[in-house]
């Protein structure tokens, strides 16, 4: 259902293209609004990760341009769910809350109801969709999201259900509004897709193969970024180590860090995630001289077992593995480690799991983030033989919880006393003598301040651990 017509369009074309339809919208709206006698309103829902959530903050930009006001509910005149389909608890949430969205719609029938993200890239889920779920107006995919204006426009127009995905794309179009959910940090994507088909995972599937943007419309964008007052970012990637190599004129993601940690007026620079495959010494070399960059690397590990690590098609071992952490901690002593695990991944068996725990321990996790193999059809694992059975999958799911929530306890506690580098963020909610900040690693910390420190980055002495957060008290300013 391709857009042939379209495709030649160069990527300012069809940004120019799109800012046509934004215009219509805006008619649209503006004569329902008059209509109804008040603003149509809107509610975005996102599921999954920092991409879909950069994703989201477009389409909240296109919908605010065209005259929709947010609401914080899905009571409005607008509900668009975008989706997630890493693991299938993730596609049931979206199904459940449908079941809900249907019954309101009932009682309101104007309401507009849009489907969109990684979820809808499944064949199988949008012929669910069109069979079961007639009530739904529109469903897009990952890789038309930049035609949101465009389809808004057939929706607004349309009385029957508008349904259009794309398998693939390699066009990348800029400048289209974007409306950030946070004033003081911002997701940037840096590419876009995966090509490294890890066996367990639909996300090369559903997300296309990987894209590079070139570096000068990343760094301007985060120039005008900084000029907006952001002044951290996060670079989103699904394997930000393998950014730029095929790009016209290569760059390594190194590269791309130190130009980036040029840019006046910006603090902080974090990115996600790092494929310990693509890892590279001239990375852990650009984190330990950009001062920019947080002293922080999320490193999912997967599996501790080489045996199993191989039939993830992951392209390290446990020793590689333990290798690199030896070399990050080397170079940048005080370096926060988090990661991703899987548990019951197929023919796991005691021992592997045992390996798994074993690198848990050694590299004493800052925080890790734990996942039961949920089976994704289409994936080479889902085909596998030996699938743990559900109750061994959930003993040793537990266990490796305790240990990981045993370590990261212990690691926050260890910080209790240290004086860090804190960046401030907000007031604190609950009490106005205090501000709210983050440190490298992410944990929050609250201390005794002023709205004017928002922004800047202190020395703050963390004086009590409280479990995942810290009340501290500043001792220098940067
Ligand atoms: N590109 C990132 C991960 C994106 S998905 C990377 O390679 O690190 C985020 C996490 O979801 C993965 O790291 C993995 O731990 C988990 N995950 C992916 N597919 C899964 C599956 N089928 N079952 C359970 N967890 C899964
Ligand atoms: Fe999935 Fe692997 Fe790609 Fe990460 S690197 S998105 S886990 S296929
Ligand atoms: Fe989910 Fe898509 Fe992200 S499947 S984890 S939202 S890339």
């Amino acid at each position: 259902m391709r857009d042939l017509e379209n495709t030649t369009l160069t990527s300012k074309e069809e940004a120019a293209r799109q800012y046509i339809f934004i215009e219509k919208a805006k008619e649209y709206v503006a004569k329902k609004e008059q209509e109804m006698g008040r603003k149509l309103t809107f509610c975005v829902q996102t599921f999954g990760c920092q991409m879909n959530a950069r994703d989201s903050e477009k389409l909240v930009g296109i919908l605010e341009q065209v005259g929709y006001v947010e609401v914080e509910d899905e009571h409005a005149d607008f509900v668009i769910y975008n989706t997630c389909t890493v693991r299938e608890n993730a596609n049931n949430k979206v199904y459940g809350r449908l079941g809900y969205l249907s019954n309101y719609k009932k009682k309101n029938p104007h309401m507009m109801i849009a489907l969109c993200g990684c979820m809808m890239q499944e064949p199988t889920v949008v012929e669910t969709i069109r069979k079961k779920y007639k009530f739904v107006n529109l469903v897009f995919g990952t890789h038309n999201i930049y035609k949101f204006a465009e389809l808004l426009c057939n929706t607004l127009e349309s009385d029957s259900q508008i349904i259009d995905i794309w398998e693939d794309t390699d066009k990348i179009v800029e400048d289209l509004p974007i409306k950030r959910k946070f004033s003081f940090k911002s997701g940037v994507n840096i590419m876009f897709g995966c090509n490294n088909f890890c066996s367990y995972c639909i996300v090369p599937y559903v997300r296309g193969r990987e894209r590079s943007r070139q570096p000068q419309d990343i760094i301007r964008e985060i120039e005008n970024l900084v000029a907006d007052g952001v002044c951290e970012i996060m670079l989103l990637g699904q394997n930000v180590n393998s950014y730029g190599k095929n790009l016209e004129n290569p760059m390594t993601f190194a590269e791309l860090l130190r130009e980036i940690n040029k840019i006046e007026g910006l603090k902080r620079i974090r990115f996600m995630t790092s494929h310990p495959k693509d890892l590279s010494d001239e990375l852990i070399y650009a984190m330990r001289d950009c001062e920019k960059v947080c002293r922080h690397m999320h490193l999912p590990l997967q599996s501790g077992s080489s045996r199993i690590l191989k039939e993830m098609n992951r392209h390290y071992d446990k020793e590689q593995y333990l290798a690199i952490v030896d070399k990050l901690r080397k170079e940048i002593p005080d370096i926060a480690l988090t990661t991703d695990i899987i548990v019951g991944f197929p023919g796991e068996t005691e021992e592997d799991f045992l390996e798994t725990l074993d690198v848990v321990q050694r590299v004493e996790y800052d925080s890790a983030f734990t996942f039961i193999y949920s089976k994704r059809t289409g994936t080479p694992a889902a085909a596998m033989e030996n699938q743990v059975p559900e109750a061994e999958v959930k003993c040793h799911f537990d266990r490796l919880l305790r240990e990981v929530q045993e370590i990261s306890t212990k690691k926050s506690m260890a910080l209790e006393g240290k004086t860090m580098p804190v960046l401030v963020e907000e007031m604190n909610e609950h009490d106005a003598s205090l501000v709210t900040g983050r440190l490298d690693n992410n944990s929050v910390v609250h201390f005794p301040g002023t709205e004017d420190m928002i922004g800047n980055i202190y020395q703050v002495k963390l004086e009590e651990c409280k479990g995942f957060y810290y009340i501290g008290k500043v001792v220098d300013h940067e």
